[in-house]
């Protein structure tokens, strides 16, 4: 196994001096085994992007916090153990990079722009690995040909000389160049053009097959989902609503939303008829439905009952199968 997060619950301060919060991720636990890709899917705003920089201990510091938990990350030989939760700041940066990495939503917040975008690659290798300037130059060019950039002629570069889609590809590169045992991909495709997306998502494949790595892929998108994942968690407001084989979350979602979304998307849900209207979830996620002491998918929810007025637990179906909900049948 090589992430294993358990019970993490991460506050986001609304108010910090007077001490008010709500739990953007709340008792959130599942692993990641070796060579596997897991989708977190789920509406804007519901929490995938807190959740993925927390595994990094990314989230933002002052108005965020991880109030319990563990995260813990083992290498695909078993060899070395951390629970991130646990580390202090100062041991972060012997992990990050080299046992966890991350792609961000926002390719700026992890380039610097005034270090030349090959510079800051080899510094990436060269903090980590032993080895000759040289040899991390040559590393660094081949990864950025492999994400479609003339690594030589533009290893000179800075971040503002090139393309938002090159820079995100940049950022790309340096995510993978240590080979990683985890890699969380935040939405790594939505600001790149179809040819490169799946480029992007082959060299996923690709790492996980050769490599081993860990992925959790973080998406709004179901047929991306579909494509590369093995497992999804459906994220809403801070909450896991339902989690499985993604196969089976897109065949047979068992969750209200889960069922609102594969028939949000036009072709996923098998009952989808073309040129029938697409459904459309009624109302939006709210900042009120992460606090709200009921099922937080209530105020949409199709299917809603007094009973779901309480906290609702994740519930086993079968075998690796869990969803947060009282009216499955
Ligand atoms: N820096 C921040 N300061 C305060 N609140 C924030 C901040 N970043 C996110 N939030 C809030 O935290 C919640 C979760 O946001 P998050 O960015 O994790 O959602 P997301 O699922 O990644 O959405 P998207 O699909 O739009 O990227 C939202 O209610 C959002 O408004
Ligand atoms: S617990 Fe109730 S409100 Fe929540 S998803 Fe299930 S039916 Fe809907
Ligand atoms: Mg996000």
């Amino acid at each position: 196994m090589s992430l294993i997060i358990d019970n993490l619950t991460v506050r986001l301060y609304t108010d910090f001096k007077k001490k008010e919060f709500f739990n953007v991720a709340d008792s959130v636990s599942f692993s990641v085994q070796n060579g596997e890709i897991i989708a977190v899917v789920g509406e804007s705003g519901s929490g995938k992007s807190f959740l993925g920089l927390s595994l990094m201990r990314l989230n933002p510091p002052y108005i965020s916090e991880i109030s319990s938990g563990s995260i813990l990350i083992s290498d695909s030989g078993g060899f070395e153990k951390v629970d991130i939760v646990k580390l202090k700041e100062n041991q972060l940066s012997g992990v990050r990079g080299r046992l966890i990495s991350m792609i961000f939503q926002d390719p700026n917040v992890s380039l610097n722009p005034v270090i030349k975008i090959g510079e800051q690659i080899v510094e990436a290798i060269l903090a980590h690995k032993k080895m000759k300037k040289k040899d991390a130059c040559d590393i660094a060019i081949h990864y950025l040909e492999l994400m479609r950039i003339d690594g030589k002629a533009r290893f000179n570069s800075y971040p503002h000389e090139l393309s938002g889609g090159m820079r995100q590809r940049v950022m790309i590169a340096m995510a993978m160049v240590l080979e990683p045992a985890v890699l969380v991909a935040d939405e790594p495709t939505t600001a790149l053009d179809v040819k490169t997306s799946l480029q992007v998502l082959a060299l996923i494949e690709k790492m996980r097959f050769e490599k081993n790595v860990s992925v959790l892929f973080i998406t709004h998108d179901l047929s991306i989902a579909r494509n590369i994942s093995d497992k999804t968690l459906v994220f809403y407001a801070g909450q896991i609503m339902e989690y499985g084989l993604t196969e089976d979350i897109i065949n047979n979602p068992a969750h209200p939303y889960s069922i609102s979304l594969t028939k949000s998307v036009p072709g996923l849900s098998k009952d989808y008829a073309p040129r029938e209207r697409l459904f459309v979830i009624p109302g939006s996620l709210s900042q009120g439905d992460f606090k709200s002491g009921k099922c937080r998918f209530y105020n949409r929810c199709f299917k809603k009952t007094k009973e779901c007025l309480n906290e609702i637990p994740l519930l086993k179906l079968s075998s690796g199968r869990f969803a947060r909900c009282v009216n499955i049948i």
